[in-house]
């Protein structure tokens, strides 16, 4: 299954899936966490974490909002977990492994944070697994394209390994600036960068040590996107002060 997925994605290090969820899901899924946007529509990190999700809600507290962050929390982490999700990991990342943390970017139009456009960064800067055991998978729940802010990558620069790097805020930074940290681009990636474009309802999967960024939403379309991250089982891991993370089992015991 997915063979030419995979030659695809072990040469260039990312890897378009489109409907591994129902399309009725990925707007459940939209509608559920749009709930708990603040003003700015900030990206919220772990909401599939009851207690994380409870600290970025900015709403008064009732027992109805409360309720709303439960049943978000729990929904994330049933998809961060999915069944889908781990036998994509089984395909794709080929070992066991854990569940690490979890990120919903709204790049929400007309929003505070619609100019965000990352920096080319590695996302296992953050975790940095020493052994390129970290890898992503990114739910676009709309589409995504360079006008709304996609990605772009840098094609096989997964086999470079972990590089030089600024240490940039990533997290909440202040409306205007860029996040992600930096990398230095090797002489011969320079003109390889790649727009990648999503069509709704995709998982993108992303080897951690792919350079990538992303454009600004300049656009009347908003770009969803749940990212869960994850790591080959037995392997050490950096906790991280915003990520805080922590092995989360995808299998039921
Ligand atoms: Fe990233």
């Amino acid at each position: 299954m997915h063979s030419d997925k995979k030659d695809f994605y072990e040469k260039n290090g990312y890897v378009i899936l489109e409907k591994i969820f129902s399309d009725e899901e990925a707007e459940f899924f939209n509608r559920c966490v749009r709930r708990h946007a603040n003003k700015s529509f900030a990206a919220l990190i772990n909401p599939d974490r009851y207690e994380s999700l409870l600290e970025q809600d900015e709403r008064p507290k009732s027992d109805i909002t409360l309720s709303e962050i439960q049943e978000t929390s729990a929904l994330a982490r049933s998809i961060m977990t999915d069944e889908r999700m781990v036998s994509l990991l089984d395909i794709f990342h080929e070992k066991k492994t854990v569940g690490l943390s979890s990120q919903f970017i709204f790049k929400e139009a007309y929003s505070d944070y619609s100019s965000q456009a990352w920096r080319p960064h590695q996302d296992n800067f953050y975790p940095k697994s020493k052994n390129a055991a970290y890898i992503t998978l990114n739910w676009f729940l709309r589409d995504a394209d360079k006008e709304n802010g996609t990605i772009y990558c840098y094609p096989g620069s997964h086999k470079l390994g972990l590089l030089p790097a600024e240490n940039n805020i990533s997290f909440r930074e202040k409306v205007g600036d860029n996040p992600g940290s930096e990398c230095d681009i090797p002489e011969d990636f320079k003109d390889k960068k790649t727009d990648i474009i999503i069509p709704a309802n995709s998982v993108v999967i992303l080897n951690g040590n792919c350079i990538h960024g992303s454009h600004p939403n300049n656009s009347n379309r908003s770009r969803p996107w749940y990212s869960s991250c994850y790591i080959s089982e037995g392997e050490e891991f950096v906790i991280g002060k915003s990520s805080k993370r922590e092995k989360i089992n995808l299998k039921k015991p």
